[in-house]
C-alpha cells in the first residue's frame, strides 16, 4: 500500500508510518540469534509499502544497522528513507564525525535521509560543536536532513539556535497512556514551529491489552485496539509513528491503522479517558532541571 505522508510548511516530508527497529538485533549488545527472522520482517515492511526505517548506532551497538543494509540490499535505495541517531555520549564535534561515518559503513549507504541527535549531548559537549558536526555532514551530502530526539521546548530551541539547518524532528514517547509531551507543552511547540513529533514506543502493550475504552472502540470502528492506538496518534498535526514489530502479522494489523479517521469526539474521549496515563515516560524521562535557553 502507498503509506500516506505528512508534510510540514518548510517542504519537508516523512510517511506517517515507519518501521522501528529497537531490540532487532539485540539491545544495548548485538544479538545475531533472531537475524533470519528480523530480516525477513524488515523486507515484509519494504514489500508492504514502507520506506521510512528508523534505527541507531546504539541499537544492538550497531547490528539493527547491519540488518537494515542485510535486508534493504536487493532494494532501490532511492526509494527508502532511512533515520540514524548518534548517541549523547559521541556529540563531540570529531566524535559524531566518526560515529556518522561508521553507521554509513554498517548500514552500506553512502547518505542518510535523516540523522538524529538520539538525546541532548552528555554534560561537557557543547551544543553549539554538536551542531557545528551535523551542519558539515548536511554539507557534504551525507546527512539530507537532521532532528533531534526526547528534547524538552528548551533544549530544542538551544539546538535549533546552533545551526542555520532546520531541525525537521523531534523523536518523543507518545501513546495513549504517555502524555508527557502534551502536558509539557512539547508537542504543541513542535506543532506551531513546523517540526515533526516522532512519536516512538506507540504501543505499550499492556496499557492498550488492558484498556476498556479502547477495546469498545475499536468495536464501534470494526478496527482492532493497535488499531486505534495507531490511528489515535497520527491523525494529529505533525505527528507521525514508527512501531517496531518483528512478526509480519503484527505490521499488517498495524497498517489497518492507516486511511480512516477516528471522529473528533471518539479522539477527545480516547484522549480524556484512556486509563493509566503519565505526565513522565517511563523508559526515557526528560530532564526538565537542565534545561537551558539559547
Ligand atoms: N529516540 C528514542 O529515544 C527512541 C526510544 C525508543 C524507541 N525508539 C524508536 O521507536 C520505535 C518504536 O518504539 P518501541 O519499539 O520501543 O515500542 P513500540 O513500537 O511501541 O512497541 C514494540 C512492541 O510492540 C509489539 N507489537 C507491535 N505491533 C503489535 C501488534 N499489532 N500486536 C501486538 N504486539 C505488537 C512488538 O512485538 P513484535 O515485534 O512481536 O510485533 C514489540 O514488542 C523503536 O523500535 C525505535 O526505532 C526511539
Amino acid at each position: 500500500m502507498n503509506i500516506p505522508i505528512k508534510t510540514l510548511a518548510n517542504g519537508f516530508s516523512l510517511p506517517v508510518y515507519g518501521l522501528g527497529t529497537w531490540q532487532m538485533g539485540g539491545r544495548w549488545e548485538a544479538d545475531i540469534s533472531q537475524d533470519e527472522k528480523e530480516i525477513h520482517a524488515i523486507q515484509h515492511a519494504i514489500e508492504q509499502g514502507i520506506t521510512h526505517l528508523d534505527t541507531a548506532e546504539s541499537y544492538g551497538d550497531g547490528h539493527s544497522e547491519e540488518l537494515i543494509a542485510t535486508a534493504t540490499a536487493g532494494y532501490d535505495r532511492s526509494k527508502l528513507f532511512i533515520t540514524s541517531k548518534v548517541s549523547g555520549n559521541h556529540q563531540g564535534y570529531d566524535d559524531l564525525l566518526r560515529s556518522c561515518e561508521a553507521s554509513l559503513a554498517r548500514l552500506e549507504t553512502d547518505y542518510l535521509d535523516l540523522y538524529l541527535l538520539h538525546r541532548f549531548p552528555d554534560v561537557g559537549t557543547d551544543i553549539k560543536d554538536t551542531m557545528r558536526a551535523m551542519d558539515r555532514l548536511v554539507d557534504e551530502g551525507v546527512v539530507r536532513n537532521i532532528g533531534v530526539c526526547n528534547m524538552t521546548v528548551s533544549r530544542l530551541k538551544a539546538a535549533q539556535a546552533a545551526t542555520s539547518n532546520k531541525l525537521v524532528c523531534n523523536q518523543l514517547h507518545y501513546s495513549l497512556d504517555c502524555r508527557e509531551i502534551v502536558d509539557k507543552g512539547i508537542l504543541e511547540y513542535c506543532q506551531q514551529n513546523d517540526v515533526f513529533v516522532t512519536a516512538w514506543g506507540p504501543l505499550s502493550k499492556g496499557a492498550l491489552e488492558d484498556a476498556v475504552i479502547l477495546h469498545e472502540m475499536a468495536e464501534k470502528y470494526g478496527k482492532t485496539p493497535y488499531q486505534v492506538a495507531l490511528n489515535w496518534l497520527i491523525t494529529q498535526q505533525n505527528v507521525i509513528t514508527i512501531p517496531k514489530t518483528s512478526t509480519p502479522e503484527h505490521l499488517d494489523e498495524n497498517l489497518g491503522a492507516l486511511g480512516w479517521e477516528l471522529s473528533p469526539e471518539d479522539w477527545h474521549m480516547l484522549a480524556d479517558e484512556f486509563p493509566g496515563q503519565v505526565s513522565t515516560s517511563n523508559r526515557v524521562p526528560l530532564d526538565y532541571d537542565a534545561d537551558i535557553e539559547p
